[in-house]
């Protein structure tokens, strides 16, 4: 057969298994998971799915350049404030699912807030990992508050990403804010600053680093830790004894989604016990939001945690978010080190 006529013919049949149309997902959790439910949720409806895979922050500014012509149906993950931003900002559709009573109470809150333009599909802790190994051959002490990373034997040796294209890391600023007052908060972004080798884009960056021994210290979620761990490094989270923050794991529909009955499908199964157990499944340990759902034993404790009364609506806000972001690029970023 010729060549044109085959390429011709493998177009056709593509077009023939994908009979119920596809569905464009950006998907900000990590690779492992993303892909799992892409291939399942082919597999399984018959529907293709296009996947494109961004950091929250990414995810955000990718949907604002696109807003005129968007090309994406669903974003699935990634920290929640992005996508308050992306609903205060018109660009994620107003959509209240017959399963949020199936929902815990954070994610209906999230809903809620956001006048049903998002929901919260899982919440996680966020601390620090660190490498036993390291640590122990460096005769340096686990940190166990955020005043223990200011430790000057830690110089070079913490790890975190960066807040503009990171939620893990913008969670981290708002924790910080919340927790000590912005003064003070920025003063110790300041000083964390002299002792981080590396500021990565993605907010697993720094836990996978300290895992391949790279770095001691991350500043990651908590559930990013025992993935690491399964595929056999050295690696340990641990929470500030000060307090911290907690993520809510969003998933919004575009406004404007081409393939709009296929996002909400894939939307409300996204929502369900099976769909979101997936995520254990797929070596991720966020607590699924659906009340449903099995938890996995590896899923952090909350209640063992001190967690601050984090204002999730003032910090998802667009404006505070492009604030605080800009005043750590001006007056943390820019320093020397
Ligand atoms: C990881 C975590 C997720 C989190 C996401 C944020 O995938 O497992 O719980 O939502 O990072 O990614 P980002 O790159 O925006 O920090």
């Amino acid at each position: 057969m010729k060549k044109q006529a085959f390429a011709a013919l493998l177009a056709l049949s593509s077009v023939g298994a994908w009979a119920d149309g596809q569905v464009n997902i950006i998907c900000s959790v990590q690779a492992e998971w993303c892909n799992m439910i892409a291939t399942v949720y082919a597999r399984t409806t018959g529907v293709k799915v296009n996947l494109s895979m961004k950091g929250s922050g990414e995810a955000l500014a990718q949907l604002i350049a696109e807003k005129e012509n968007p090309k994406t149906d669903v974003w699935f993950g990634g920290t929640g404030d992005p996508h308050l931003q992306a609903a205060e900002q018109g660009l994620s559709l107003e959509y209240k699912s017959p399963s949020l009573s199936q929902l815990h109470a954070w994610a209906q809150q999230q809903a809620q807030q956001s006048g049903f333009k998002t929901v919260g599909i899982y919440s996680g802790p966020l601390g620090f990992g660190y490498n036993t190994e390291l640590i122990a051959k460096k005769k340096l002490a686990v940190p166990k508050s955020w005043a223990d990373l200011l430790n000057p034997a830690l110089k070079g040796e913490v790890q975190v990403a960066n807040p503009a294209s990171s939620g893990t890391a913008y969670t981290m600023v708002a924790t910080l804010v919340q927790l000590m007052g912005e003064d003070k908060a920025f003063e110790y972004l300041k000083q964390l600053h002299k002792n981080v080798g590396q500021y990565s884009r993605s907010g697993t960056g720094p836990i996978k680093a300290v895992a391949r021994g790279e770095s001691v210290v991350s500043i990651s979620f908590v559930h990013d830790g025992p993935g690491e761990k399964i595929n056999g490094f050295p690696v340990e989270t641990i929470t500030p004894s000060e307090g911290t923050g907690a993520e809510i794991g969003s998933m919004s529909i575009i406004k404007g989604a081409r393939n709009l009955d296929n996002a909400k499908k894939f939307y409300e199964w996204a929502l369900t016990p099976a769909a979101q157990e997936m995520a254990a499944a797929a070596k991720q340990f966020q607590l699924p939001s659906n009340k449903g759902a099995k938890n996995d034993p590896r899923i952090p404790d909350f209640k063992k945690i001190k967690f601050i009364n984090y204002d999730y609506a003032k910090y998802g806000a667009s404006a505070e978010r492009r604030r605080l972001i800009a005043k750590w690029e001006k007056d943390v970023n820019s320093l020397p080190r």
